[in-house]
């Protein structure tokens, strides 16, 4: 049988919340001893759980015909995906911030600046539009201890609640995106495919009407 395979975030904050929909779109998920991925025993659907950063180059392959992903992360390497539906819950911003003590007068002021982030190419366009060029250091996470260690002047990451920024003495400067988590789907997939999506998809925007 014909089944679509539906990526999901494996760990993180998009994990229980994209399940919870699928739940509430009324397709059950038997989670096998396998786990890393599950089947539903009544709609033609299998579940992968994958990485974030991972998912986009799936569906870009086709290995996966759909996901549930952050928005920022579609944003970030994802430009060739087709994003469907968004569906309302892991609200965030993508930002930069710097040092609170440090006076901050414009986006101008990071002409130079190192830049830590796990979104090289959000922050490098958004700069470049605003005619600065910075120097951009990658890391994959804890981004935020970066000034403090001496490694940045400025950090990007995501904001949700601002905990993290407040706890390590940063102030949100500049808002790059505003996310949320969407549902993605692969340039690949097949039409027989597709036509199960869109029975999903039509689901989901009832269970989203009924949230709202
Ligand atoms: C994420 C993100 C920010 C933080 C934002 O990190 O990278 O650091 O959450 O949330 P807040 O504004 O509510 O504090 P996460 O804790 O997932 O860890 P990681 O950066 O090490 O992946
Ligand atoms: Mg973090």
């Amino acid at each position: 049988m014909n089944r679509i395979r539906i990526a999901v975030q494996k760990s993180g904050r998009l994990h229980e919340d994209s399940l919870k929909l699928l739940k509430d779109a009324g397709i059950s998920i038997d989670n096998g001893r396998e786990q890393l991925k599950a089947a539903s025993g009544n709609f033609p659907l299998e579940i992968f759980y994958l990485r974030n950063g991972d998912i986009p180059q799936y569906l870009r392959d086709g290995v996966v015909d759909a996901a549930i992903i952050g928005e920022n992360v579609l944003v970030e390497k994802g430009e060739d995906i087709i994003m469907a539906e968004k569906l309302g819950f892991s609200k965030c911003r993508v930002s930069l911030a710097v040092p609170k003590a440090l006076k901050y007068s414009g986006v101008e002021d990071l002409q130079g600046a190192r830049i830590a982030t796990s979104y090289p190419n959000t922050v490098r366009e958004y700069l470049s539009k605003k005619g600065v060029t910075a120097d951009l250091h990658i890391i994959n996470g804890s981004v935020e201890i970066a000034p403090n260690i001496g490694l940045a002047d400025a950090i990007c990451d995501i904001v949700s609640s601002g905990s993290t920024l407040f706890k390590n003495n940063l102030k949100e400067v500049e808002v790059m995106l505003k996310s949320e988590a969407v549902l993605a789907v692969s340039p690949k997939i097949s039409s027989e495919r597709d036509e199960i999506l869109k029975k999903l998809q039509f689901r989901i925007q009832a269970v989203l009407r009924a949230r709202n």
